[in-house]
């Protein structure tokens, strides 16, 4: 199913306007395998003026989109959602290869993303506008009533981040054309094949010319002249607060919605089922190499079961699989996305143990892939309290009471998702209300999902809500027509 979108040696071509397109100047970029170096394919390096185009034609598409009733955008939603699942493995694999995401990481994106579609097109069939009386209001009488519909936003630029470019790429895609929007997607380079594959589903399951088109190419050449694109209605990004704060400074009067970093705590308090908090941290903290927005990135313990606690994930994190997925398909640590990344991970381990911290477990490093590293006593003296190192290294701090925790938990600048473990509901609530994030979990690892659930950052960590309903809603607008009855 997936011809069309990639021409001979690799070489893939980017959707525009209903036609698979290699770029005008060949200008290309070798996608490298995170796993053994080997070039995966080529993606077009677009132009601005490729770019200009693919905009002005997602413009001129939308006049026609908006008007297609709901229920038949539904109908294609579920039908991409069905093609989704029909090609899950083959999907997991490109991802597997592309991003090295480990196997059971790569299948579950692929079919919790058909799940995805598949609410919002039922969810977007059931959300109602309202008609508001004007007499609620002091002086008004009888004779007005809003009838508040909601109406598209135009075009939206949809950018996702390399770790999950099916998954975070269709959750802007799908609300957005959902609404009645047209988009243009700018997939992380290192990502991009996997996006692109995307397209095709959507294609297939009947999404009309222009409704749906891909844009490759570094964000370090185009982004700034595509984020400030005067025919651009919408921005809606995830990936670092860097590049996310660095777009907010060029970007003005244009909506956008951001999910950037994080560096999620859990909360472990004296009374937490130990079993349940250690296996939660484990598998928050390691899964695709610690490679998600929202890993556990800390642990605030309280000092009377410190050592418990970490002698307990020493044993857990030890028996991880690690290694390349190719060859262990059991593996949930895995390489690296590239050489810097591990590199970055490496700066934090040695400020740490150079600061004085207990490396406990892990830390190795081969290539770009580092076993599982646990550090004990790490203080906030140590980047490693405050970085998102996005890979396999978890700090645990020690903390004497409540207080002491929320205060570190809240002086960071991100403001993601949080943990608290345990079996006290009222002090589950006591920490939870204090935590300035956009989500606590009480007994379970911090996560994303379930996805029509809302998902917000606050502080740097992002702006605005994402989550099935939330998404539609903010890539729509309200619109009111008021009816002036004449009583005679
Ligand atoms: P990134 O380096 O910030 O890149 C994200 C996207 O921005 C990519 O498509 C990138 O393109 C593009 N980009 C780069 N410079 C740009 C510019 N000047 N203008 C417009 N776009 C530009 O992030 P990443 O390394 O892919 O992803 C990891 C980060 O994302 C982590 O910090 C993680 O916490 C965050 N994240 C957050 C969430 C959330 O929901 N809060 C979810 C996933 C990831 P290129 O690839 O071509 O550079
Ligand atoms: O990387 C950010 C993703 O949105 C996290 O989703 O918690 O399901 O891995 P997840």
């Amino acid at each position: 199913m997936f011809s069309g979108l990639c021409g001979e040696q690799g070489n893939y071509k980017n959707l525009v306007c209903g036609k698979w397109k290699s770029g005008k100047s060949g200008k290309t970029i070798a996608i490298i395998s995170p796993l053994d170096g080997s070039v995966f394919g080529h993606v077009p390096a677009m132009s601005m003026e490729e770019a200009d185009e693919a905009i002005r034609l997602a413009r001129e598409t939308q006049k026609s989109w908006r008007a297609v009733p709901v229920n038949k955008r539904s109908e294609i939603l579920l039908r991409a959602a069905d093609i989704l699942e029909r090609e899950a493995d083959t999907l997991a694999n490109i991802l597997l290869r592309e991003i090295a995401k480990d196997t059971k990481s790569a299948l579950s994106e692929v079919t919790r993303t058909a799940d995805f579609i598949r609410f919002t097109a039922d969810a977007v069939k059931n959300m109602t506008g309202e008609s508001i009386p004007g007499d609620s209001f002091p002086g008004f009488d009888r004779d007005k009533i809003s009838v508040v519909t909601r109406e598209p936003l135009g075009v939206v630029l949809a950018i996702s981040p390399f770790n999950y470019p099916i998954n975070l790429a269709a959750s802007k895609i799908a609300p957005a054309v959902a609404a009645g929007n047209t988009v243009v997607v700018k997939p992380a380079t290192q990502g991009s094949i996997s996006t692109l594959h995307l397209a095709r589903v959507f294609e297939e399951a009947g999404l009309p010319a222009g409704v749906l088109n891909t844009m490759t190419g570094r964000g370090s050449e185009i982004g700034d002249k595509i984020v400030t694109h005067p025919e651009i209605d919408f921005i809606n990004f995830t990936g670092s607060t860097e590049v996310g704060q660095h777009i907010a400074s060029l970007v003005s009067m244009k909506p956008y919605l951001m999910e950037l970093g994080g560096k999620d705590a859990a909360v472990v308090l004296e009374d937490c089922d130990m079993d349940l908090t250690v296996n939660n941290i484990v598998s928050g903290a390691y899964s695709y190499s610690g490679q998600r927005c929202t890993a556990v990135k800390r642990i605030l313990v309280m000092e009377s079961i410190a050592d418990e606690m970490v002698k307990r994930l020493k044993a857990k994190i030890e028996r991880l699989s690690t290694g390349n997925p190719l060859e262990k398909p059991d593996a949930t640590v895995v390489p690296l996305i590239n050489g810097a990344a591990a590199d970055y991970v490496c700066g934090l381990i040695e400020d740490a143990k150079q600061k004085g911290a207990v490396l406990v477990t892990g830390g190795d490093r081969n290539g770009n892939l580092i076993s599982p590293a646990l550090f004990d006593k790490v203080t906030t003296e140590m980047r490693l309290a405050w970085e998102e190192p996005f890979g396999p290294v978890l700090p645990v701090i020690r903390v004497r009471s409540y207080e002491e925790a929320i205060a570190i938990a809240n002086k960071s600048e991100y403001g993601l998702q949080s943990a608290v473990f345990t079996q006290d509901i009222n002090k589950a609530f006591y920490v939870a209300e204090r935590l300035e994030v956009g989500t606590v979990q009480i007994n379970n690892k911090t996560e994303r999902g379930p996805d029509h659930f809302p998902f917000l950052g606050v502080k740097s960590s992002g702006l605005g809500t994402q989550g099935i309903k939330y998404s539609i809603e903010a890539m729509s607008r309200p619109k009111a027509i008021v009816i002036n009855l004449r009583r005679s």
